[in-house]
């Protein structure tokens, strides 16, 4: 596979006297791939009955005659206002029942049936006119499901679709009762209708109620995906690709994935970190233009298996964006750097976000490949240099990783609901799993909770995964590699109850977790061999075999030596030392890399990253500012 550039690109946004020159100087600069029309709604049908693709089809035929693959969208993210006049109770409601209101993107509530007719339409619409346009190589459903928190709606809409929802998982309201344990609080129901959702309560709500919420928001998402995918399919050969986001986990992106050919997602590293990092503010300085080095890594580790192998960057960050709190120029050589980063993960595609900065409305402050002024940005010159660069390659082939973590946004959600600790993130649990793994220099892959088949990894991490999913479980007893999990591994029932074998309930790990302790941020638990335990604590006995220890006589790490628990949520210094004597134990080489340097193995190639504007030396490899280095295996 060799990997191609390309742009995100808006007809709509500029006179048509400009479009053939666009497409030229897109192809000059080395882009063969652009993706449009997925906020165009209102110029397609400016008005019920109005429809107006006229402009439409001469933009693909100019992009197309250029030489470029164009990727068109279906526009449902931004519906315009007369759809909304139609249907006011289309909007999304917030938890606090507050509506929200037409004046930007992404306002439909998932469960309104008007609103899901409407999407189906324009849908139908699109696909019927370009399903078969032979410039049109790729589509994009929608834009980023569940950005700007979007995916709970408090609606009335979904809250007549729960309530159906429940009658059909738990059939009779007395199983209902029973598996929400209702007796708690005499929250007994006697039918379905007497059900809310789990929002506005005096205080907190029963947990399971909250997660099956959860479940069934997650599931909107996927039906209304899955709506649009079975229309396009009736007129289409082409991938049905959607673009995830990072760090959005309200809802189960395998399962919306299961349903497309390729994965996407929008790459913003500096908007990410300082929007959406809980990293200290030493860090965020420290990588104020570059962003955090593993962010962008776990997140193409994650779509590559969303993906099913197959996965791009839809949007990359070109310079600075305009909606984080603040919003530096990247590094010079950033933009390369990233990149590359992607393609040594497996990107088919990077498209850059935007062609050109447009100089109105919302995101007239956000940065393209070229200024407003039609000047090259530097964005530009960087993607032209990956581009040539990419010509000594014929072909960038990924290999399966001897690491792999299991990412669980059901666990996510669990762990939101009943945290115990203000500060206990199931993402970030994960996170720095997988940041103490890279700091390794491993190259890892990401798995999802039903996992079947584990061969071929030689250790596998499970973190604060609540449930073992009967798959998993029989996939782990023949699985002959290092298996490290906790805290809070196999620790509630689906039910969201603790099982009545208390936990860990954790296939090969024999002990009992007399109790859990959260920590205040200041608070931490010395282990003896090293590093400490922060956030969370459990207490395990009935342990068949102590590892390690804390400071204070309680285990660290118990199990045999292919199936690990770790009793609390260890600093960097604990997780990387842990984890080396397991790859140690598997024959597996680690390296130790400052936290600006990272690597990754692709099938014929070692590519190092320096996240840095210094020169950084590591072993015999010296890598300049922003620095990209490869080397054949
Ligand atoms: C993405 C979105 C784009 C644009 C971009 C700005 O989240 O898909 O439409 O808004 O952010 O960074």
């Amino acid at each position: 596979m060799i990997p191609k550039l390309g742009s995100c690109y808006y007809p709509e946004h500029w006179s048509e006297t400009q479009w053939e020159k666009d497409a030229k100087d897109m192809i000059e600069s080395g882009l063969t791939w652009v993706r449009i029309g997925e906020f165009a709604w209102s110029r397609l049908e400016p008005e019920e009955g109005a429809q107006n693709f006229k402009w439409l089809d001469q933009a693909i035929e100019v992009l197309g005659n250029a030489g470029l693959n164009v990727v068109m969208s279906t526009p449902t993210a931004a519906p315009p206002r007369w759809v909304v006049d139609k249907w006011p109770d289309m909007l999304l409601v917030d938890s606090d029942g507050r509506s929200r209101k037409f004046g930007s993107r992404r306002h439909y509530c998932f469960s309104h049936q008007g609103y899901l007719q409407q999407s189906s339409r324009i849908t139908r619409l699109v696909a019927k006119r370009y399903g078969k346009n032979p410039y049109i190589k790729a589509w994009q459903l929608d834009n980023e499901y569940g950005c700007h928190n979007t995916t709970l709606s408090f609606s009335t809409s979904s809250e007549s679709s729960f309530k159906l929802w429940l009658s059909n998982k738990y059939k009779t309201i007395e199983n209902l009762n029973e598996s929400w344990s209702n007796v708690f609080w005499s929250m007994e129901y006697n039918s379905f209708e007497q059900i809310d959702l789990p929002n506005l309560t005096v205080t907190d709500a029963n947990p399971i109620h909250e997660l099956d919420f959860r479940r069934f928001s997650s599931e909107q998402v996927v039906k209304f995906n899955r709506a649009q995918v079975l229309i396009m399919r009736e007129h289409t050969k082409m991938p049905l690709i959607h673009n995830y986001m990072g760090k959005i986990t309200d809802f189960d992106h395998y399962e919306v994935g299961n349903d497309l050919d390729i994965a996407s997602w929008d790459s913003y590293p500096l908007g990410f970190l300082e929007d959406r990092s809980t990293q200290n503010e030493d860090f965020k300085l420290k990588f104020m233009r570059f962003g955090d080095p593993d962010f962008q890594a776990f997140h193409h580790d994650l779509y590559r298996t969303v993906g099913r192998g197959r996965w791009w960057v839809m949007e990359q960050q070109p310079g600075p964006v305009n909606w984080a709190p603040y919003n530096p120029e990247p590094a010079r050589g950033a933009v390369r750097l990233w990149s590359w980063e992607a393609i040594a993960h497996g990107a088919e595609v990077v498209s850059y976000f935007r062609w050109r900065q447009a100089p109105f409305a919302q995101e007239q402050m956000h940065a393209g490949l070229q200024r407003p002024d039609g000047e090259s940005a530097p964005g530009l010159t960087q993607a032209s240099q990956v581009n040539s660069e990419l010509k000594e390659f014929d072909g960038i082939q990924q290999v399966q990783s001897k690491v792999a973590i299991i990412f669980d946004y059901e666990s996510c959600w669990a762990w939101e609901i009943q945290p115990q600790g203000k500060d206990f993130s199931y993402f970030e649990l994960v996170y720095e799993y997988y940041k103490a793994l890279r700091s390794l220099g491993l190259s890892v892959d990401i798995l999802p909770p039903n996992q079947k088949d584990l061969t071929g990894y030689k250790i596998v991490l499970a973190p604060g995964l609540m449930h073992f999913d009967t798959g998993l479980k029989v996939a782990i007893e023949s699985f002959e590699g290092v298996l490290i999990s906790g805290p809070r591994s196999g620790s509630k029932t689906l039910d969201m109850a603790i099982p009545k074998d208390l936990p860990p309930e954790v296939p090969g790990v024999v002990g009992t977790v007399a109790s859990v302790e959260s920590l205040r941020p200041n608070a931490s638990i010395l282990i003896k061999a090293g590093g400490s335990f922060n956030r969370w604590m459990e207490t395990l006995v009935d342990c068949d075999n102590v590892i390690e220890e804390c400071e204070d006589g309680r285990p660290a790490l118990i199990g045999q030596t292919n199936r690990l628990y770790l009793t609390g949520w260890g600093n960097q210094e604990a997780l990387t030392r842990i984890f080396r004597d397991a790859c140690l134990s598997q024959n597996i080489s680690t390296m130790d890399l400052p936290d600006c340097v990272r690597v990754r193995e692709t099938h014929k190639h070692r590519f190092w990253f320096n996240y840095s504007e210094k020169e950084t030396n590591v072993s015999s490899v010296s890598l300049p500012p922003s620095g990209v280095f490869w080397e054949p295996l």
